[in-house]
């Protein structure tokens, strides 16, 4: 008899077996974020057809303008999560403050990208979705922000959902890191890659070229470096960019290689949000023997100030990443 599929509950049943602090709460929580996948993936199969493309007109606390996909894919963590009973409090990207959900006490907090690669969502290119979860131990009576701030080393799960060819849902909850690809006909995320290893090294850059000349030298010397012809280290590697960082970062995971959003001379702090893209793919790739730096100290390490605060990110493979660090800290 072939063997029966792992369904995603089924899995997470059986890793809770093996830690029984964590209680069927979790694989609750984590099945629900697999149900925002599910809608968002479906309202994605046919975002030409249900005129839900384009921006909404509005801009959020980043300053960027809002796609009325970010404003769905929000409003359906909102919604699943707020009377879930699970999450007392919702952090986005996409919300100015942490939202309070309707049950004070529930004990985990969710911080979420709702919407990754939003520059691709007309364009029929690959999107995600990223989150993080933390313990609430004192529910909501105390300044959300002040439970809500805590290093990256402070999470219990993260992981991310990649609307791509198929839909996926790769996560950890401090156990190694596992995927489920979404099998559409019975609604069921399988597992589909068991305790995903990235290699310690790999051949592949991400990076948008079009910022090299905002770059610090050390970080131009890196990418330059990565140009050169030397077959001893596998050079030059591929550039592979799709603007979406679920994708790339997914990619590399796969397949070894580093995605880098760096400082720039005038945003020293680059582009990408802390909270809820940098912690949980540094705890993902962390937990599949990969790094992720700022490029002067481990991610996961960086004292939050601010919620929507950003930081440079540079992630993958082992080898890969020490070796842009050594460049960017000028010891290369
Ligand atoms: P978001 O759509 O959530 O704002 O994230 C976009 C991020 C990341 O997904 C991507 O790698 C990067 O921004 C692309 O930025 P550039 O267009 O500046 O390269
Ligand atoms: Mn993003
Ligand atoms: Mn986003």
């Amino acid at each position: 008899m072939a063997k029966f599929p792992i369904t995603l509950s089924r899995f997470i049943i059986e890793q809770q077996a093996a830690h029984p602090e964590a209680t069927g709460e979790f694989s609750v929580l984590l099945t629900q974020i697999g149900l925002v996948g599910k809608m968002i993936a479906h309202d994605l199969r046919r975002a030409g057809l249900n005129k839900i493309l384009g921006t909404t007109g509005e801009t959020n606390i980043q300053g960027e303008v809002v796609k009325k996909l970010d404003q769905i894919a929000n409003d359906t963590f909102v919604r699943v999560f707020e009377h879930s009973g699970l999450v007392c409090v919702l952090a986005s990207e996409e919300m100015e403050k942490p939202l309070k959900m309707v049950h004070e006490g529930a004990k985990y907090m969710l911080l979420v990208d709702p919407l990754d690669g939003s520059s691709n969502t007309d364009v029929n290119m690959p999107l995600g979705a990223i989150f993080s979860i933390r313990r609430s131990k004192l529910g909501q009576r105390q300044p959300v922000e002040d439970e809500l701030l805590q290093r990256g080393t402070e999470q219990i799960a993260a992981g991310y959902v990649l609307y791509g060819a198929s839909t996926m849902l790769v996560f950890t909850v401090g156990q190694g890191v596992h995927g489920f690809t979404l099998e559409p006909s019975i609604g069921e995320y399988l597992l589909s890659n068991e305790n995903i290893r990235i290699p310690s090294k790999g051949k592949v850059y991400s990076v948008n070229e079009g910022n090299y000349h905002r770059w610090p030298s050390g970080t131009q010397k890196y990418l330059d470096s990565l140009k050169v012809q030397d077959k001893a280290t596998g050079r030059p590697y591929s550039g592979r960019y799709s603007g979406c960082l679920v994708a790339d970062v997914h990619r590399i995971l796969l397949g070894g290689g580093i995605y880098l959003y760096p400082g720039e001379n005038d945003k020293p702090e680059g582009k990408l949000r802390l909270m809820y893209e940098g912690n949980p793919l540094a705890m993902v790739v962390e937990q599949a023997g990969g790094k992720a730096t700022t490029g002067t100290m481990r991610i996961l390490d960086v004292e939050p100030k601010a919620l929507h605060q950003r930081v440079p990110l540079i992630i993958g493979s082992a080898e890969d990443v020490s070796q842009a660090e050594a460049y960017i800290q000028g010891r290369a």
